[in-house]
């Protein structure tokens, strides 16, 4: 099979969680144009019904379905639905997050630790818990857990998001060990930071950006479709040898060490 071929994804069901938007809207146009058939997902049906329409107006194939990954039963429902749909899942990435606090971390409310846990960690936990008997029934696939760099070198500030995306990295890395002999691979990416909604509070801040473009050798922040590549690469047969990896998209940033 010629290189070039092995980045196609033509027959595959891919899910991505957090799609109407930023980083998740991106990945999900690129597996489409890789070829795969998307399910566009996120809290707000309206929102993700957008996004599949405008992929479909230029030729991809997407469906939109609504899903808080907070609520344990609209993940099942998630995966089932796909399955109705598609036949299968064989590419998932848990890209949903959220961040609602900014301070010390033991200042932080119960209330919100919880809903950070439910919604960055525990919303992947159960999307890989339904959707793997499936991949595995289809002979493999991809799982592609969104961390953050936080979640290798915690950032003041925002430190019950930090630790959630540090144990999202772990789950990465458990999964890829445990699910690797069903021919499933569990790779983690790390954006570092990326002009969305989600780091609005960090790239709006003019002495922070002064500072993170200074020490990023690549002198620049992310932008969604930055990580496009990265996502079809990981979920396609030409990273065929790869699980339990995590792969920094920062400009360089941490390269400091
Ligand atoms: N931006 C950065 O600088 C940066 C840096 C490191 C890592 N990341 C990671 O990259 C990923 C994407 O972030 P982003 O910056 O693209 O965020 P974003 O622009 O704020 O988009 C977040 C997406 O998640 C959806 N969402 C929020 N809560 C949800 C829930 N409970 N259930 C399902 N969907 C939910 C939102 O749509 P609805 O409102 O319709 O639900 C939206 O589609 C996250 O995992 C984030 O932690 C981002």
């Amino acid at each position: 099979m010629a290189i070039t071929d092995t980045f196609k994804l033509d027959g595959k069901i891919a899910i991505i969680t957090g799609a109407s938007k930023g980083i998740g809207e991106a990945m999900a146009r690129g597996l489409a144009e890789a070829g795969a058939s998307v399910v566009v997902s996120s809290r707000k049906q309206q929102a993700v019904d957008e996004v599949a329409a405008a992929f479909r107006k230029d030729g991809l194939e997407a469906t939109a379905i609504a899903c808080h990954v907070g609520d344990p039963a609209q993940i099942e429902t998630l995966v089932a639905e796909t399955c109705a749909k598609y036949g299968g899942v064989d590419i998932i990435v848990n890209n949903a997050a959220i961040n609602p606090v900014y301070g010390k971390m033991l200042e932080t409310e119960l209330s919100a630790f919880d809903k950070i846990v439910a919604v960055n960690l525990k919303g992947p936990f159960l999307l890989a818990h339904h959707a793997a008997p499936v991949m595995k029934q289809r002979g493999g696939g991809s799982i592609i857990n969104i961390s953050s760099t936080a979640g290798l070198r915690p950032w003041p500030g925002i430190g019950v998001y930090s630790m959630s995306k540090a144990a999202l990295i772990s789950m990465s890395k458990t999964l890829a060990q445990e699910l690797g002999s069903d021919g499933i691979r569990v790779h983690t990416i790390c954006p570092g930071l990326f002009k969305t909604k989600l780091a609005e509070a960090l790239w709006s801040d003019d002495k922070l950006m002064n500072y993170i473009l200074r020490e990023t050798p690549l002198q620049r922040i992310g932008a969604p479709e930055d990580l496009a590549g990265l996502v079809v690469f990981l979920a396609s047969e030409a990273s065929r040898h790869l699980t339990g990896g995590t792969y920094v998209a920062d400009g360089g940033l941490l390269s400091w060490g």
